[in-house]
């Protein structure tokens, strides 16, 4: 059994990307990283790549041909599987057909709950606390062309507290379950590949 060949994509903090680093590193994961991608030039996430000298890529979103590019460069480092780690872009339905079944994204709700248009960061926890939800979570799904609607890889749910706030509750949700969920959903599928 080989490991995968990882194309992460990240907008922000990357905070989902170290996870997979970690997991890399220490042996938890058979795959590797052969490159990072953002659509964003300051994204924290470029930043972490860079220091475990991993391909760290800016897209200029503003230059006409990003999906294309996307797509060369996803191809160019023979990827086998695209993870969205914290990917604020829709993906463009060439890359789908392309990869079909071979990309994955972590959403931080217990989807199909507070998934889709809108529902991303820190809004996504302000919509279960306003609702007064007793417990939330996060999902590893695979992508479709709909937003945040592909099959369910792993989900894990927490109890949401009486005193937790938006901010708190989306700290708890990433290391309490996003980042082992989404390592133990790429180990369930380098078992399958
Ligand atoms: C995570 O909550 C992820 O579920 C969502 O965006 C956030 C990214 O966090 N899609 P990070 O950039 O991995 O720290």
């Amino acid at each position: 059994m080989r490991g995968l060949r990882l194309g992460v994509l990240v907008s922000g903090s990357g905070s989902n990307l170290q996870s997979i680093i970690d997991a890399v590193e220490n042996g938890k994961l058979k795959s590797q990283i052969v490159c990072v991608i953002s659509n964003k030039e300051q994204a924290y996430g470029l930043e972490r790549a860079r220091g475990h000298n991993l391909p760290a890529i800016f897209i200029n979103p503003k230059a006409g041909s990003y999906d294309e590019v996307l797509l060369n460069t996803l191809k160019e480092h023979e990827v086998d599987l695209v993870v969205l780690a914290g990917y604020l872009k829709i993906i463009d339905k060439e890359l789908i057909e392309a990869y079909k079944g071979r990309i994955i994204n972590i959403h931080p709700s217990l989807l199909p709950k507070y998934g889709g248009k809108g529902y991303y960061g820190i809004h996504v926890h302000e919509a279960v606390i306003a609702a007064g939800e007793k417990e939330s979570g996060a999902t590893v799904h695979h992508v479709d062309i709909g937003i945040d609607t592909g099959d369910t890889i792993l989900q894990r749910k927490l109890e949401v507290y009486a005193e937790d706030t938006a901010e708190s509750l989306q700290k708890r949700i990433l290391s309490e379950i996003e980042h082992k969920i989404l390592v133990e959903a790429i180990a369930l599928l380098e078992g399958r590949a």
